[in-house]
Protein backbone atom coordinates (compact mmCIF):
# COMPACT_ATOMS: atom_id res chain seq x y z
CA UNK A 1 0.00 0.00 0.00
CA UNK A 2 1.14 3.91 -0.98
CA UNK A 3 2.29 6.27 2.18
CA UNK A 4 -0.50 8.76 2.76
CA UNK A 5 -0.17 11.50 1.26
CA UNK A 6 -1.08 15.33 3.76
CA UNK A 7 -3.00 17.15 2.79
CA UNK A 8 -3.77 20.38 5.30
CA UNK A 9 -6.86 22.56 4.99
CA UNK A 10 -7.01 25.77 6.93
CA UNK A 11 -10.78 27.01 8.34
CA UNK A 12 -11.79 22.96 8.40
CA UNK A 13 -14.17 24.27 10.96
CA UNK A 14 -16.37 26.97 8.50
CA UNK A 15 -18.64 26.13 5.86
CA UNK A 16 -16.13 25.57 2.57
CA UNK A 17 -13.98 22.71 5.03
CA UNK A 18 -17.09 20.98 5.99
CA UNK A 19 -18.06 20.12 2.48
CA UNK A 20 -14.63 19.96 1.30
CA UNK A 21 -13.56 17.24 3.58
CA UNK A 22 -15.60 14.26 3.05
CA UNK A 23 -14.76 14.48 -0.57
CA UNK A 24 -11.14 14.72 0.04
CA UNK A 25 -11.27 11.43 2.28
CA UNK A 26 -13.22 9.69 0.20
CA UNK A 27 -10.29 9.90 -2.42
CA UNK A 28 -11.89 12.87 -5.24
CA UNK A 29 -8.88 15.00 -4.21
CA UNK A 30 -6.18 13.09 -5.21
CA UNK A 31 -7.76 9.96 -6.86
CA UNK A 32 -8.92 6.51 -5.35
CA UNK A 33 -5.02 4.71 -4.93
CA UNK A 34 -3.92 7.69 -2.48
CA UNK A 35 -4.63 7.58 0.94
CA UNK A 36 -4.68 10.26 2.48
CA UNK A 37 -3.75 12.16 5.79
CA UNK A 38 -5.80 14.92 6.98
CA UNK A 39 -4.23 17.84 8.83
CA UNK A 40 -6.53 20.79 10.12
CA UNK A 41 -5.81 23.95 10.67
CA UNK A 42 -8.11 26.35 12.85
CA UNK A 43 -7.94 29.29 14.91
CA UNK A 44 -8.40 28.21 18.73
CA UNK A 45 -12.01 29.10 19.18
CA UNK A 46 -12.93 26.95 16.55
CA UNK A 47 -10.79 23.92 17.25
CA UNK A 48 -14.18 22.05 19.04
CA UNK A 49 -15.75 22.64 16.05
CA UNK A 50 -12.96 20.73 14.01
CA UNK A 51 -13.09 18.12 16.43
CA UNK A 52 -16.90 17.59 15.67
CA UNK A 53 -16.26 17.27 11.96
CA UNK A 54 -12.97 15.11 12.92
CA UNK A 55 -15.84 12.70 14.56
CA UNK A 56 -17.76 12.83 11.72
CA UNK A 57 -14.61 11.63 8.99
CA UNK A 58 -14.19 8.92 11.33
CA UNK A 59 -17.97 7.71 11.38
CA UNK A 60 -17.76 7.48 7.39
CA UNK A 61 -14.93 5.02 7.70
CA UNK A 62 -13.02 5.80 4.84
CA UNK A 63 -11.07 3.41 3.36
CA UNK A 64 -8.65 5.91 2.30
CA UNK A 65 -8.41 8.00 5.66
CA UNK A 66 -5.49 7.01 7.44
CA UNK A 67 -5.63 9.88 10.62
CA UNK A 68 -6.56 13.67 11.48
CA UNK A 69 -4.99 16.02 13.14
CA UNK A 70 -6.45 19.08 14.48
CA UNK A 71 -3.92 22.44 15.68
CA UNK A 72 -4.14 25.79 15.59
CA UNK A 73 -0.71 26.61 14.72
CA UNK A 74 0.33 26.56 11.29
CA UNK A 75 4.23 25.02 12.13
CA UNK A 76 2.26 21.90 13.04
CA UNK A 77 -0.67 21.68 10.31
CA UNK A 78 1.63 21.81 7.48
CA UNK A 79 4.17 19.69 8.82
CA UNK A 80 4.98 17.41 6.17
CA UNK A 81 2.37 18.45 3.52
CA UNK A 82 1.66 17.66 0.09
CA UNK A 83 -1.00 19.54 -0.48
CA UNK A 84 -2.17 22.45 1.31
CA UNK A 85 -5.50 23.89 0.89
CA UNK A 86 -5.83 27.76 2.25
CA UNK A 87 -9.18 28.50 2.63
CA UNK A 88 -9.53 30.11 6.01
CA UNK A 89 -8.98 33.77 5.52
CA UNK A 90 -10.68 36.97 7.43
CA UNK A 91 -14.25 37.92 5.52
CA UNK A 92 -14.19 41.86 4.64
CA UNK A 93 -17.00 43.12 7.23
CA UNK A 94 -19.05 45.68 7.30
CA UNK A 95 -17.73 49.19 6.89
CA UNK A 96 -14.16 47.53 6.73
CA UNK A 97 -11.70 48.92 4.05
CA UNK A 98 -9.77 47.46 1.64
CA UNK A 99 -6.41 47.89 3.23
CA UNK A 100 -7.92 46.70 6.83
CA UNK A 101 -9.07 43.60 4.88
CA UNK A 102 -5.53 43.36 3.33
CA UNK A 103 -3.50 43.52 6.72
CA UNK A 104 -6.00 41.10 8.19
CA UNK A 105 -5.44 39.05 5.89
CA UNK A 106 -1.45 39.38 5.52
CA UNK A 107 -1.55 38.68 8.96
CA UNK A 108 -3.20 34.86 8.50
CA UNK A 109 -1.20 34.32 4.63
CA UNK A 110 2.61 35.28 6.07
CA UNK A 111 2.64 33.41 8.75
CA UNK A 112 1.25 30.37 6.66
CA UNK A 113 3.44 31.29 4.09
CA UNK A 114 6.26 30.83 6.31
CA UNK A 115 5.46 28.11 8.13
CA UNK A 116 5.04 26.13 4.68
CA UNK A 117 8.19 27.16 3.43
CA UNK A 118 9.84 25.71 6.84
CA UNK A 119 7.95 22.63 7.44
CA UNK A 120 6.09 21.20 4.14
CA UNK A 121 7.54 18.28 2.64
CA UNK A 122 9.12 19.31 -0.86
CA UNK A 123 6.80 18.45 -3.33
CA UNK A 124 3.95 20.87 -1.20
CA UNK A 125 1.14 22.30 -3.84
CA UNK A 126 -0.60 25.29 -2.62
CA UNK A 127 -3.73 26.25 -3.39
CA UNK A 128 -5.26 29.57 -1.80
CA UNK A 129 -9.09 29.85 -1.94
CA UNK A 130 -9.49 32.44 0.64
CA UNK A 131 -10.36 35.83 -0.71
CA UNK A 132 -8.71 38.11 -1.48
CA UNK A 133 -7.45 34.49 -3.01
CA UNK A 134 -4.66 36.01 -5.44
CA UNK A 135 -3.36 38.53 -3.17
CA UNK A 136 -3.04 36.20 -0.12
CA UNK A 137 -1.29 33.61 -2.28
CA UNK A 138 0.81 36.05 -3.40
CA UNK A 139 1.66 36.75 0.18
CA UNK A 140 1.97 33.57 1.15
CA UNK A 141 4.37 32.97 -1.79
CA UNK A 142 6.34 35.18 -0.73
CA UNK A 143 7.08 34.24 2.26
CA UNK A 144 7.99 30.57 1.27
CA UNK A 145 11.42 31.54 -0.62
CA UNK A 146 12.48 28.23 -0.39
CA UNK A 147 9.48 26.65 -2.22
CA UNK A 148 9.36 27.24 -5.59
CA UNK A 149 6.98 29.93 -6.73
CA UNK A 150 4.63 27.88 -9.41
CA UNK A 151 3.64 26.05 -6.34
CA UNK A 152 1.40 28.55 -4.86
CA UNK A 153 -1.42 29.02 -6.81
CA UNK A 154 -5.28 30.75 -6.36
CA UNK A 155 -8.36 29.61 -7.48
CA UNK A 156 -10.66 30.31 -10.22
CA UNK A 157 -11.79 27.22 -11.01
CA UNK A 158 -14.95 28.16 -9.21
CA UNK A 159 -15.73 30.74 -11.93
CA UNK A 160 -14.68 28.51 -14.93
CA UNK A 161 -17.45 26.44 -14.04
CA UNK A 162 -19.75 28.81 -13.42
CA UNK A 163 -19.01 29.75 -16.64
CA UNK A 164 -19.35 26.55 -17.91
CA UNK A 165 -22.76 26.12 -16.80
CA UNK A 166 -23.70 29.47 -18.06
CA UNK A 167 -22.57 29.19 -21.66
CA UNK A 168 -24.46 25.45 -22.22
CA UNK A 169 -28.31 26.98 -20.28
CA UNK A 170 -27.73 29.75 -23.49
CA UNK A 171 -26.31 27.13 -26.20
CA UNK A 172 -28.64 24.65 -25.06
CA UNK A 173 -25.79 21.91 -24.68
CA UNK A 174 -24.32 20.18 -22.02
CA UNK A 175 -20.94 21.18 -20.47
CA UNK A 176 -19.30 18.09 -21.55
CA UNK A 177 -19.92 19.36 -24.80
CA UNK A 178 -17.59 22.36 -24.05
CA UNK A 179 -14.18 23.19 -24.12
CA UNK A 180 -11.32 25.92 -23.29
CA UNK A 181 -14.17 28.06 -21.74
CA UNK A 182 -11.03 29.80 -18.83
CA UNK A 183 -11.18 32.97 -16.74
CA UNK A 184 -8.13 35.31 -16.79
CA UNK A 185 -6.99 38.17 -14.59
CA UNK A 186 -8.41 38.40 -10.74
CA UNK A 187 -11.56 36.58 -8.68
CA UNK A 188 -13.26 39.37 -8.06
CA UNK A 189 -15.68 41.40 -10.12
CA UNK A 190 -13.07 41.88 -12.88
CA UNK A 191 -12.40 38.89 -13.93
CA UNK A 192 -12.47 38.41 -17.48
CA UNK A 193 -14.66 34.32 -18.03
CA UNK A 194 -13.32 34.59 -21.89
CA UNK A 195 -15.33 32.81 -24.53
CA UNK A 196 -12.30 33.52 -27.33
CA UNK A 197 -10.85 30.52 -27.59
CA UNK A 198 -13.94 28.07 -26.16
CA UNK A 199 -15.15 25.63 -28.30
CA UNK A 200 -18.71 24.21 -28.35
CA UNK A 201 -18.76 20.53 -30.27
CA UNK A 202 -15.48 22.01 -31.84
CA UNK A 203 -16.79 24.94 -33.15
CA UNK A 204 -15.61 28.53 -31.90
CA UNK A 205 -17.56 29.54 -29.16
CA UNK A 206 -18.07 33.24 -29.53
CA UNK A 207 -19.11 32.72 -32.59
CA UNK A 208 -21.42 29.86 -31.96
CA UNK A 209 -23.41 32.11 -29.58
CA UNK A 210 -22.83 35.19 -31.87
CA UNK A 211 -24.19 37.65 -29.43
CA UNK A 212 -21.88 40.46 -28.20
CA UNK A 213 -24.39 42.23 -25.88
CA UNK A 214 -24.92 39.28 -24.29
CA UNK A 215 -21.28 38.41 -23.77
CA UNK A 216 -20.98 41.88 -22.43
CA UNK A 217 -24.37 42.44 -20.47
CA UNK A 218 -25.24 38.80 -19.35
CA UNK A 219 -22.62 36.28 -19.45
CA UNK A 220 -19.93 38.41 -17.80
CA UNK A 221 -21.26 39.91 -15.07
CA UNK A 222 -23.45 36.89 -14.38
CA UNK A 223 -20.32 35.17 -14.09
CA UNK A 224 -18.18 37.66 -12.36
CA UNK A 225 -21.28 38.59 -9.94
CA UNK A 226 -22.69 34.91 -9.03
CA UNK A 227 -21.47 34.75 -5.54
CA UNK A 228 -23.43 37.61 -4.48
CA UNK A 229 -26.43 36.12 -6.01
CA UNK A 230 -25.54 32.95 -3.91
CA UNK A 231 -25.17 34.62 -1.17
CA UNK A 232 -28.66 36.54 -2.13
CA UNK A 233 -30.67 33.38 -2.81
CA UNK A 234 -28.81 31.03 -0.04
CA UNK A 235 -28.38 33.31 2.53
CA UNK A 236 -24.43 32.37 2.71
CA UNK A 237 -21.87 32.36 -0.02
CA UNK A 238 -20.96 29.51 -2.06
CA UNK A 239 -19.49 26.63 -0.36
CA UNK A 240 -20.10 23.29 -1.39
CA UNK A 241 -19.07 24.48 -5.30
CA UNK A 242 -15.92 26.35 -3.93
CA UNK A 243 -15.54 22.99 -2.27
CA UNK A 244 -15.78 21.26 -5.63
CA UNK A 245 -13.82 23.61 -7.34
CA UNK A 246 -11.07 23.26 -5.29
CA UNK A 247 -11.34 18.97 -5.85
CA UNK A 248 -11.09 20.01 -9.43
CA UNK A 249 -8.30 22.50 -9.14
CA UNK A 250 -6.04 19.74 -7.16
CA UNK A 251 -7.58 16.82 -9.11
CA UNK A 252 -6.20 18.17 -12.78
CA UNK A 253 -3.36 19.84 -11.03
CA UNK A 254 -1.89 16.34 -9.99
CA UNK A 255 -3.52 13.76 -12.22
CA UNK A 256 -3.11 16.34 -15.41
CA UNK A 257 -6.18 17.85 -17.47
CA UNK A 258 -7.86 16.11 -19.56
CA UNK A 259 -6.85 15.81 -23.50
CA UNK A 260 -7.79 18.96 -25.67
CA UNK A 261 -9.19 20.64 -21.96
CA UNK A 262 -7.71 23.90 -20.49
CA UNK A 263 -8.41 24.57 -16.63
CA UNK A 264 -8.33 28.18 -15.48
CA UNK A 265 -5.79 28.83 -12.20
CA UNK A 266 -4.53 31.56 -10.45
CA UNK A 267 -0.70 30.92 -10.96
CA UNK A 268 2.32 33.23 -11.05
CA UNK A 269 3.05 34.85 -13.98
CA UNK A 270 6.07 34.46 -16.39
CA UNK A 271 5.15 37.69 -18.24
CA UNK A 272 3.16 35.48 -20.75
CA UNK A 273 0.53 37.96 -22.35
CA UNK A 274 1.75 41.02 -21.09
CA UNK A 275 1.08 40.28 -17.45
CA UNK A 276 3.67 42.38 -15.24
CA UNK A 277 5.89 39.01 -13.38
CA UNK A 278 5.42 37.97 -10.25
CA UNK A 279 1.63 39.06 -10.02
CA UNK A 280 -0.63 35.76 -9.64
CA UNK A 281 -3.54 35.87 -12.15
CA UNK A 282 -5.38 33.45 -13.84
CA UNK A 283 -4.45 31.88 -16.96
CA UNK A 284 -5.67 29.36 -19.25
CA UNK A 285 -3.88 26.33 -18.03
CA UNK A 286 -2.77 22.58 -18.61
CA UNK A 287 -1.23 20.18 -16.74
CA UNK A 288 0.84 16.39 -17.24
CA UNK A 289 0.47 15.69 -14.16
CA UNK A 290 2.07 18.16 -11.29
CA UNK A 291 2.98 21.38 -13.02
CA UNK A 292 -0.01 24.11 -14.39
CA UNK A 293 1.83 25.39 -17.50
CA UNK A 294 0.27 28.53 -18.60
CA UNK A 295 -1.35 28.02 -22.06
CA UNK A 296 1.12 29.82 -24.87
CA UNK A 297 0.26 31.61 -28.77
CA UNK A 298 -2.89 32.60 -27.97
CA UNK A 299 -3.85 35.30 -30.15
CA UNK A 300 -5.54 37.77 -27.77
CA UNK A 301 -8.29 40.21 -29.67
CA UNK A 302 -9.01 43.61 -28.46
CA UNK A 303 -12.07 43.02 -26.19
CA UNK A 304 -10.23 40.81 -24.61
CA UNK A 305 -7.16 42.73 -24.50
CA UNK A 306 -8.99 45.27 -22.66
CA UNK A 307 -10.93 43.07 -19.83
CA UNK A 308 -7.50 41.30 -19.15
CA UNK A 309 -5.91 44.67 -18.76
CA UNK A 310 -8.46 45.90 -16.24
CA UNK A 311 -8.13 42.90 -14.15
CA UNK A 312 -4.83 43.11 -13.68
CA UNK A 313 -4.60 46.79 -13.16
CA UNK A 314 -6.10 45.46 -10.49
CA UNK A 315 -3.97 42.96 -9.15
CA UNK A 316 -0.69 44.98 -9.32
CA UNK A 317 -2.89 47.83 -7.23
CA UNK A 318 -3.91 44.87 -4.73
CA UNK A 319 0.22 44.00 -4.51
CA UNK A 320 1.19 47.66 -4.49
CA UNK A 321 -0.93 48.14 -1.50
CA UNK A 322 0.12 44.44 0.24
CA UNK A 323 3.82 46.35 -0.40
CA UNK A 324 3.07 49.60 0.94
CA UNK A 325 1.44 47.93 3.98
CA UNK A 326 5.10 45.64 4.57
CA UNK A 327 2.85 42.49 3.98
CA UNK A 328 5.73 41.45 1.19
P1 LIG B 1 -16.29 30.43 6.92
O1 LIG B 1 -16.31 31.74 7.63
O2 LIG B 1 -17.46 29.51 7.01
O3 LIG B 1 -15.01 29.60 7.39
C1 LIG B 1 -13.74 30.16 7.48
C2 LIG B 1 -13.01 29.42 8.58
O4 LIG B 1 -11.68 29.87 8.58
C3 LIG B 1 -13.58 29.66 9.97
O5 LIG B 1 -13.87 28.41 10.60
C4 LIG B 1 -12.46 30.39 10.68
O6 LIG B 1 -12.37 30.07 12.06
C5 LIG B 1 -11.24 29.89 9.91
N1 LIG B 1 -10.07 30.74 10.03
C6 LIG B 1 -9.99 32.09 10.13
N2 LIG B 1 -8.73 32.48 10.29
C7 LIG B 1 -7.97 31.38 10.27
C8 LIG B 1 -6.57 31.14 10.40
N3 LIG B 1 -5.71 32.14 10.59
N4 LIG B 1 -6.14 29.87 10.34
C9 LIG B 1 -7.00 28.85 10.18
N5 LIG B 1 -8.34 29.01 10.07
C10 LIG B 1 -8.80 30.26 10.10
O7 LIG B 1 -15.95 30.80 5.40
P2 LIG B 1 -16.14 29.87 4.11
O8 LIG B 1 -17.49 30.06 3.56
O9 LIG B 1 -15.67 28.50 4.42
O10 LIG B 1 -15.14 30.60 3.09
C11 LIG B 1 -13.76 30.64 3.33
C12 LIG B 1 -13.07 31.59 2.36
O11 LIG B 1 -13.23 31.17 1.01
C13 LIG B 1 -13.61 33.03 2.41
O12 LIG B 1 -12.50 33.91 2.38
C14 LIG B 1 -14.38 33.15 1.12
O13 LIG B 1 -14.45 34.47 0.66
C15 LIG B 1 -13.55 32.30 0.21
N6 LIG B 1 -14.20 31.83 -1.02
C16 LIG B 1 -13.45 31.81 -2.17
C17 LIG B 1 -13.98 31.37 -3.36
C18 LIG B 1 -13.15 31.35 -4.61
O14 LIG B 1 -13.72 31.08 -5.67
N7 LIG B 1 -11.86 31.62 -4.60
C19 LIG B 1 -15.36 30.90 -3.44
C20 LIG B 1 -16.06 30.92 -2.18
C21 LIG B 1 -15.49 31.38 -1.01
Amino acid sequence: TRTPVNVTVTGAAGQIGYALLFRIASGQLLGQDTPVRLKLLEITPALKAAEGTAMELDDCAFPLLSGIDISDDPNVAFDGASVALLVGARPRTKGMERGDLLEANGGIFKPQGQAINNHAADDIRVLVVGNPANTNALIAQQHAPDVPADRFTAMTRLDQNRAYSQLAAKLGVTVSDIRKLVIWGNHSATQYPSLAHAEVNGKNAAEAVNDQAWLENDFIPTVAKRGAAIIEARGASSAASAANAAIDHVYDWVNGTAEGQWASAGVVSDGSYGVPEGIISSFPVTSTGGEYEIVQGLDIDEFSRGRIDASVAELVEERDAVKGLGLI
